[in-house]
């Protein structure tokens, strides 16, 4: 059931591909043409809140990226597990956003009910049929990324960004703040997610490279993860990945951050990890990347092909190739995604049940 793959982690990045495809067509039919979402009237609310936990937490700080620049619509984001106790501000005016990839996780679903009884409309984006948050929400986005066996979720997490869009781009073509020409030019740039993904992870040369720097660090007792913009909640995701399966502390920092206190960890062994791909920050990473180079810190970096300055200044590199910057974050957190799983594989852990943690929180 591994179809040859020593662990379905591995099968499981080595799906994304596919997945990402099968949730676009699987959406297609109510964002194209005259296409509805039903249950929930795109028109009836004036701001956004997502909630989600962990991995599919992430996928919702990205989420705000896409909803925020093309539909304007002011996004908030909330671990579920805060949200529930913080008295949120909500009301009849308020989309709330539940992602779950098991549509079991037991914050996810207190936060959506509490959401729901003070009369906000709710929109679950779950992978699984049937399951508890698409029961209750007024309407469920799918992802369809197929089972997810093992519990650090991949898969699950670049077709939950997929659907995101998708969202974004139909919020943004009812309520007008997107032609219909951009839209087209946005989807265009979706579709092409796939084969860009695939071009990534089926040249050999590619996880050979990636083995090699896991190699090189995986005896290492920290790592810290810079991004910026659309592809900081990626740093978030990378260590989060890293940490559960290979019990490496590593933290995930918004690179402009470093020199208001993180900087100072910076000496001759720690291990950052660079997302330094296109886009209209790619200069101010540059000079973050510089700062860590100055105090000797080893640079690994994700960059696009072509790339220089930053590679100029790296121990190492992976390069990703070239998409447009708000689906950057859906390519580069793939190498990411390989280097926690081969580090822990290294190791020697159980990458498909690390210790401590279950597929699906159902307790709080
Ligand atoms: O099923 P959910 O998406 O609600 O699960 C949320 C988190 O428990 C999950 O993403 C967790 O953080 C993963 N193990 C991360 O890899």
């Amino acid at each position: 059931e591994k179809a040859g793959y020593k662990h379905f982690m591995l099968k499981e990045i080595f799906e994304q591909p596919r997945s990402i495809a099968d949730t676009i067509s699987g959406n297609m039919s109510w964002l194209k043409g005259d296409g509805k979402l039903e249950g929930v009237d795109p028109k009836s609310f004036d701001r956004i809140q997502i909630i989600a936990c962990g991995t599919s937490y992430h996928a919702g700080l990205i989420g705000k990226f896409y909803i925020e620049n093309l539909t304007r619509i002011q996004v908030e984001v909330d671990y579920a597990s805060e949200y529930r106790y913080r008295n949120p501000i909500v009301n009849e005016k308020t989309l709330v956003i539940a992602i779950t990839q098991s549509g079991e996780t037991a914050d996810t679903l207190a936060a959506m009910k509490l959401a729901k009884e003070k009369g906000a409309k709710t929109l679950a984006i779950c992978n699984v049929i049937g399951s508890t948050i698409t029961r209750e929400a007024d309407t469920t986005i799918y992802t369809y990324a197929g089972p997810e066996i093992s519990v650090a979720s991949t898969k699950a997490f670049t077709t939950q960004l997929t659907a995101l869009f998708i969202l974004a781009l139909y919020l943004g073509k009812e309520r007008k703040t997107l032609s219909s020409e951009k839209l087209e030019a946005y989807f265009k740039l979706l579709m092409e997610v796939p084969s860009k993904m695939e071009e990534f992870l089926n040249t050999e040369r590619k996880e050979e490279i990636v083995k090699k720097i896991a190699l090189e660090f995986y005896k290492a007792s920290d790592a810290l993860y810079l991004g910026r913009y659309v592809n900081y909640p990626i740093a978030l995701e990378g260590a989060l990945k890293l940490k559960e399966i290979s019990y490496i502390h590593a933290e995930g920092y918004p690179a402009g951050e470093m020199k208001h206190g993180p900087i100072a960890l910076i000496d001759e062994t720690m291990p950052v990890i660079v997302v330094a791909t296109k886009s209209k920050v790619y200069e101010k990473v540059l000079s973050n990347v510089e700062e860590v180079k100055a105090r000797k810190g080893r640079v690994v970096s994700i960059v696009n092909k072509g790339d220089k300055a930053v590679k100029q200044l790296s121990e190492f590199s992976i390069e990703v190739p070239e998409v447009n910057e708000f689906l950057s974050p859906i390519i580069n957190v793939v190498p990411l995604q390989l280097f926690a799983y081969y580090i822990a594989d290294f190791l020697g852990y159980d990458v498909d049940q690390p210790r401590n943690l279950a597929k699906s929180v159902t307790v709080e």
